[in-house]
């Protein structure tokens, strides 16, 4: 790995890329989440079904009833990946469809629905790469203490053992859960997501210890039932960096990576937690042993995060970086930098800088990377029959160079998958805040859809398996 100077905070700027050819057997992929497209039928409901409930909590009020309505044109979506060029989808299974109520009897509608969709992607020669849990949890469950209760962990792998079994034939990488990071800040602490507790830090902590053990068991169920089976989790890379330099500045810095990072990958990759997050631990322990309860991180619970076979690929979401100021504080709008239509500040260079740190902070212990999403959200409109998206083309673009740019200075990345195909349910910000590379017309009643610029372009990219090919009147 090549070194970089104040590698640890400040931004630095790396090379434009010689080669703007990607690997050979790069994968290129799009990916979506079962509870963002997917019509409620065939399932029982999930946590994010009855937080939608609440009044206020969805902008709008779009409720995740009203959606593109996959199930039933998932031909056509399926399709338009096949016009794209992809060769792989990254989906989820939405539990409450495979279990309605989380546990027991595999629900025969939902499955069929899955086997379906799986033949058509592997007809078509997509690859299906499936997310066992993307947020999505079944209410009953929820009632039963949710992540709280470490029982959810066992039932996950009941559950991931029965999909595994069925699907194992034509899947082969399963992502276990997605960004377990952002579940637990936003579902409880800041509440902006269901389970939608506020400041919750024991539930959260307790959460968190649970969900990496669902990996962990997880992990193993499918290796018992798929042998050749690859099996990763996905994490959003929140690379922290600040603008100027202060002791509160630095102390706020390695405070938030621990958090937003080191918290989740110290435990799958080095088999710890960082020592303030074991104290916390240590502490929440002491204080069950006191009322006569079980602790939270008992005997051997990391060995089943983090065992002797590694997991073979590590997912990275990105969107944005954490900048924070002279202040310690965390600034979400740096002077001159552009905004996506979420608020979010785009920065291509943080995606590969955090790369390259996530490599020098874990060197071998790092296993293969895909990106698996990265995109953005932007007040698209059709116009003549077509949705021109340039500054989704210019992100992508910018992004895309970034990942050559880690690539260059050594990090393994295997793939990416652009965030998302086609436009969906944004949780709580509803149908207001559009990701797609696809636009779909939620006013006709066939949910029209319609390639945007960005997704010839993207489709470019892949035919050339580089940047090479992408004229770059289109780029800039
Ligand atoms: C990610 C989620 C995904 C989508 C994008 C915009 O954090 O995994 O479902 O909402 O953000």
């Amino acid at each position: 790995m090549r070194k970089h100077k104040r590698k640890q905070f400040f931004p630095y700027s790396l090379p434009y890329p010689g080669n703007l050819s990607f690997p050979d057997k790069f994968i290129w992929g799009v990916s979506t989440s079962d509870r963002q497209i997917t019509e409620n039928i065939d399932r029982g409901l999930s946590i994010w079904d009855a937080f939608a409930m609440i009044s206020g909590k969805i902008e709008g009020g779009y409720d995740p009833r009203i959606t593109c309505e996959h199930m039933r044109y998932y031909k056509e979506d399926v399709a338009l990946m096949k016009q794209l060029g992809a060769g792989a989808y990254r989906l989820s299974i939405a539990w409450p469809r495979w279990q309605s109520e989380g546990l027991g009897q595999p629900n025969q509608s939902g499955i069929d629905f899955y086997d379906r969709l799986i033949d058509q992607l592997c007809r078509l020669g997509i690859d299906p790469w499936i997310t066992l849990f993307h947020w999505d949890l079944p209410l009953e469950l929820e009632c039963l203490g949710g992540w709280q209760n470490r029982d959810t962990a066992k039932r996950f792998a009941d559950y991931v053992f029965s999909v595994v079994s069925k699907l194992g034939d034509r899947v082969k990488h399963w992502m276990t859960l997605n960004e377990p990071n952002i579940f637990a800040f936003q579902g409880y602490l800041s509440g902006e997501f269901a389970p939608g507790k506020h400041g919750a830090w024991l539930a959260a902590f307790r959460a968190v210890h649970h969900l990496l053990l669902a990996h962990g068991m997880g992990m193993q169920v499918i290796r018992q039932a798929s042998s050749d089976a690859k099996v990763g989790i996905v994490v959003k890379m929140l690379p922290v960096e600040t603008l100027s330099y202060s002791p509160l500045a630095h102390a706020s810095a390695h405070l938030w990576r621990m958090l937003g990072t080191s918290w989740f990958l110290d435990p799958l990759l080095r088999g710890s937690y960082p020592l303030p997050v074991r104290g916390i631990y240590d502490a929440m322990s002491a204080i069950n042993r006191l009322g006569r309860h079980s602790p939270v991180v008992r005997a051997g619970d990391m060995e089943i995060i983090c065992p002797k076979k590694r997991m073979d690929f590590l997912g990275i979401d990105y969107y944005f970086r954490q900048v924070i100021n002279f202040l310690g504080q965390w600034r979400m709008h740096v002077p001159g930098s552009q905004h996506t239509a979420m608020g979010w500040e785009i920065c291509a260079a943080a995606l590969a800088r955090g790369l390259i740190r996530l490599k020098e902070e874990y060197g071998e212990l790092l296993p293969i990377v895909y990106i698996t999403e990265n995109g953005m959200a932007s007040d698209d409109v059709l116009v003549n029959g077509q949705v021109n998206d340039q500054q989704r083309i210019d992100y992508l673009i910018d992004h895309l160079i970034a990942v050559l740019q880690a690539i260059a200075a050594g990090v393994d990345v295997g793939g990416y998958f652009v965030w998302s195909l086609i436009r969906n349910w944004e949780w709580p910000k509803g149908l207001l805040k559009d990701f797609g590379i696809v636009y779909v017309d939620f006013k006709s009643p066939e949910r029209t859809r319609t390639p945007k610029s960005s997704f010839y372009v993207y489709q470019d990219v892949i035919r050339g398996n580089g940047l090479i090919y992408v004229p770059l009147s289109m780029c800039r």
